[in-house]
């Protein structure tokens, strides 16, 4: 039987941070879904479409390795809904820890077959966020080394004055 693995998130937008955890999951799993949560308290820069396509554009080398999928509602009947049993989630930081411990107990106790798997990212990624990409990007800064370029084009159009 094929483990199929959901990397999920916000991915508003998608960062070298994220594209790095989907590089090392396929060399892992035998199918990797990339869900985009639709529905996320965080008011987002680009609708959940926009996040999709900026994942499947960035990454044109490994498109018969992933899926790239929205969802809504809860993770867990996601990853249950298309026959997934792992979560893969990466670790950045130690600070990183106390959130991912959360939402993984949570997770195991709203649905037990289902493990969440945790990868590290390459250290150069470790300072990355989605936050930080957006504000760099707002004032104009130099995304090159922290984004994919098609990602660096849409934020720098996103932008425009
Ligand atoms: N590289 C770079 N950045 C990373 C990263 C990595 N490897 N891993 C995480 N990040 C960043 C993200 O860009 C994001 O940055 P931002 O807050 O500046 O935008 C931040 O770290 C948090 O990311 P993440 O932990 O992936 O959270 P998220 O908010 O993007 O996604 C969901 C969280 C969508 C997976 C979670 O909220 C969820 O499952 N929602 C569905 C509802 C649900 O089931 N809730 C119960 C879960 S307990």
């Amino acid at each position: 039987m094929s483990k199929i693995a959901v990397y999920a998130g916000t991915f508003d937008p998608v960062t070298n941070g994220h594209t790095d955890i989907i590089e090392r999951a396929v060399k892992v799993f035998d199918r990797l879904v990339v869900a985009v949560a639709e529905s996320t308290p965080k008011t987002t820069l680009f609708s959940a479409n926009e996040r999709k396509e900026l994942i499947l554009e960035a990454m044109p080398e490994l498109l018969d390795r992933i899926e790239v999928r929205t969802f809504k509602g809860l993770l867990v009947d996601f990853v249950r809904e298309i026959g997934a049993t792992v979560i893969v989630r990466g670790l950045r930081a130690v600070s990183d820890y106390e959130y991912e411990a959360q939402m993984a107990i949570i997770n195991r106790q709203l649905a037990p077959t289902t493990e969440t798997v945790f990868l590290m990212t390459s250290r150069r990624s470790s300072f990355i966020s989605s936050s930080v990409v957006r504000q760099i990007a707002e004032h104009n800064g130099d995304l090159s080394s922290l984004v994919p370029p098609n990602v660096a084009a849409k934020l720098k159009d996103k932008f425009k004055r």
